[in-house]
């Protein structure tokens, strides 16, 4: 193969590759996803100073003892008072870790943003021919 033919199918090559990845990063809507408030970051601090993720998932990762929170605050029959319970007294299976009332509400403000920003477990989802991904609700 003469050294041109192989230019040619080099920046053919390219040319699709950029094309396409301009193609998905313009298809992707941008919404400001995973940008948290002033008070989810502190929610952040507190959700990892009591170590939540060794027995709870966010989007599928973490530790497995108890169910994951990507979508507590968002799933019909759970909420933020559901999660306050949860939270503020612990249960049989998860301990209560005697939470000041403010900490409670900045942990609330981190997993209503966390509920925002994506589906977790996404059981129910389509790939598509350009390889992103649609979840059915
Ligand atoms: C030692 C493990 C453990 C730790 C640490 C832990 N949890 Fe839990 N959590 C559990 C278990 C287990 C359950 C399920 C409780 C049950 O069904 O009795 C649960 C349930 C919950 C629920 C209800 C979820 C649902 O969908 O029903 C919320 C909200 C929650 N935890 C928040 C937190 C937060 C916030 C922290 C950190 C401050 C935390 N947990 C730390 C074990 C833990």
């Amino acid at each position: 193969m003469s050294r041109k033919t192989k230019q040619i199918i080099f920046f053919a090559l390219l040319s699709q590759f950029l094309i396409y990845s301009l193609f998905v990063y313009i298809s992707i809507p941008i919404n400001n996803v995973g940008e948290l408030s002033v008070n989810s970051q502190k929610g952040k601090l507190i959700f990892q100073k009591y170590n939540c993720i060794a027995c709870h998932q966010l989007y599928g990762l973490g530790g497995y003892m108890g169910p994951d929170l990507t979508n507590v605050m968002n799933t019909k029959g759970k909420g933020k008072d559901y999660a306050k319970a949860f939270i503020t007294s612990g249960t049989a299976k998860m301990p209560n870790f005697h939470i000041p009332p403010e900490e409670i509400e900045l942990l609330v403000s981190y997993l209503e943003d966390v509920s925002k920003s994506g589906v977790s477990p996404t059981v129910d989802f389509n790939i598509n021919k350009d390889g992103t991904v649609t979840i059915n609700k």
